[in-house]
């Protein structure tokens, strides 16, 4: 490796505190180490900031996305209607419970599922919408709401990669709107547990179904050896829950320096000929910033762009390769059938920038040089 690429801006930082390195380190002088009070209080912590009854922890947004539709009783013969643009999880899950995926296209604004293509899909088979907050930019939730009462359908929202948004007048938190949300706090996620999750619910037997679920199949009260029903290892262990209070505590302080570093890129990219930056604002809605993504002038050679920066120890993503393309979905009958018109037109141009709390305007300056010299503008 160069000294030039050795310096280096990453694509994502976790932000990690004082705090947060005593709070893991007190749990680590406790014997509890899993299913102990800080589960509990993380529960609660995160229940309360959403104002919902009940909050499942589990070891990743991806156990989170298959519990969801294990506890609607999601399975063989049911449809899912899903955005191809977003995290191969949202499909797989819905594979892996036996369901079928059905893509839908996106809003070529919000990249969030347009309602008018999720209409469409609609089948007599379907059963849930698995409403992505693509970016942390809120989907249009008023209008898939309306569409899921009508068709009788359960909604999902994947609320991976927004925490902290919010929707509609008066806003409320993204996660507070579907039959069940789910959350993942993978490090690159504006708040991080390392790995880890959770499911909300304001259905009080649909948490206890949750609970079970992710506890080896033990139901509320039973002892460890007691299993009702087939089950999972998808606990999250207390070391992981005290880091995520620690940082859902900072989460106004995160997404106000996510918001600024957004802004700062707004700025020094907004008139470079042919680049697209992303809206700072959306109708309806505040954004939870978790990825800033561009998207390069239609003939921009996007692969070398990305060894360009590279060379100079920018490191850049493909947010997101769409998962009908992906070589173990393109075979699938549900991709052959899909008509994504935006979402390939979409895909072949975005460009994930680094992005994380504590970026500095000089770093941003260095990125925002180097496109623009890769450019050629
Ligand atoms: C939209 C979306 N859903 C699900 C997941 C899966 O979360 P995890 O990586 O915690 O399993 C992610 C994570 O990147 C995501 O972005």
């Amino acid at each position: 490796m160069s000294a030039e690429t050795r310096a280096g801006v990453p694509l994502s930082s976790p932000d990690i505190t004082e705090a947060e390195i005593a709070a893991v380190t007190a749990v680590l002088r406790t014997p509890h180490l899993s299913l102990g009070p800080e589960l509990a209080a993380f529960e609660a912590d995160l229940a309360a900031f959403h104002g919902v009854d009940h909050a499942v922890a589990v070891s990743s947004g991806t156990a989170g996305l298959h519990l969801a539709l294990l506890t609607l009783g999601i399975g063989p013969g049911d449809e899912v209607i899903l955005p191809s643009f977003t995290f191969i999880a949202v499909a797989n899950t819905v594979a892996q419970v036996g369901a079928t995926p059905v893509f839908a296209d996106i809003d070529p604004v919000t990249l969030n599922l347009a309602p008018a293509a999720v209409e469409r899909a609609v089948s007599p088979r379907t059963r849930a919408i698995m409403v992505v907050h693509t970016f942390g930019i809120p989907a249009a939730m008023g209008a898939l709401l309306a569409l899921a009462r009508r068709c009788s359908l359960f909604v999902i929202e994947d609320a991976c990669e927004a925490i902290g948004a919010s929707y509609g007048d008066p806003p409320r938190p993204v996660g507070s709107f579907g039959d069940l949300a789910v959350f993942g706090f993978y490090p690159n996620k504006q708040m991080t547990t390392g790995e880890g999750g959770a499911v909300l619910t304001r259905n009080p037997a649909h948490a206890e179904r949750l609970r079970t679920l992710r506890n080896q199949g033990r139901a509320a009260g039973a002892g460890w050896l007691d299993h009702v029903e087939l089950g999972y290892n998808y606990r999250l262990s207390e070391l992981a829950c005290a880091l995520g209070r620690v940082q859902l505590s900072r989460i106004d302080e995160i997404l106000a320096l996510r918001r600024a570093a957004a802004e700062r890129y707004h700025n020094l990219l907004q008139n470079i000929p042919g680049l697209e930056v992303p809206p700072l604002t959306v109708p309806n809605g505040t954004i939870s910033w978790f990825v800033y993504v561009v998207r390069l002038p239609e003939e921009a050679d996007r692969d070398g762009i990305q060894t360009e920066l590279s060379r100079h120890g920018i490191a850049t993503g493909r947010y997101f390769p769409p998962i009908h393309r992906q070589p173990f979905w393109s075979t699938h009958p549900a991709s052959q059938t899909a008509d994504l018109p935006v979402t390939e037109r979409v895909a072949r141009r975005t460009l994930a920038l680094p992005f994380f709390n504590r970026i500095t305007s000089e770093q941003q300056v260095e990125v925002a040089e180097a496109l623009r010299k890769a450019l050629g503008r």
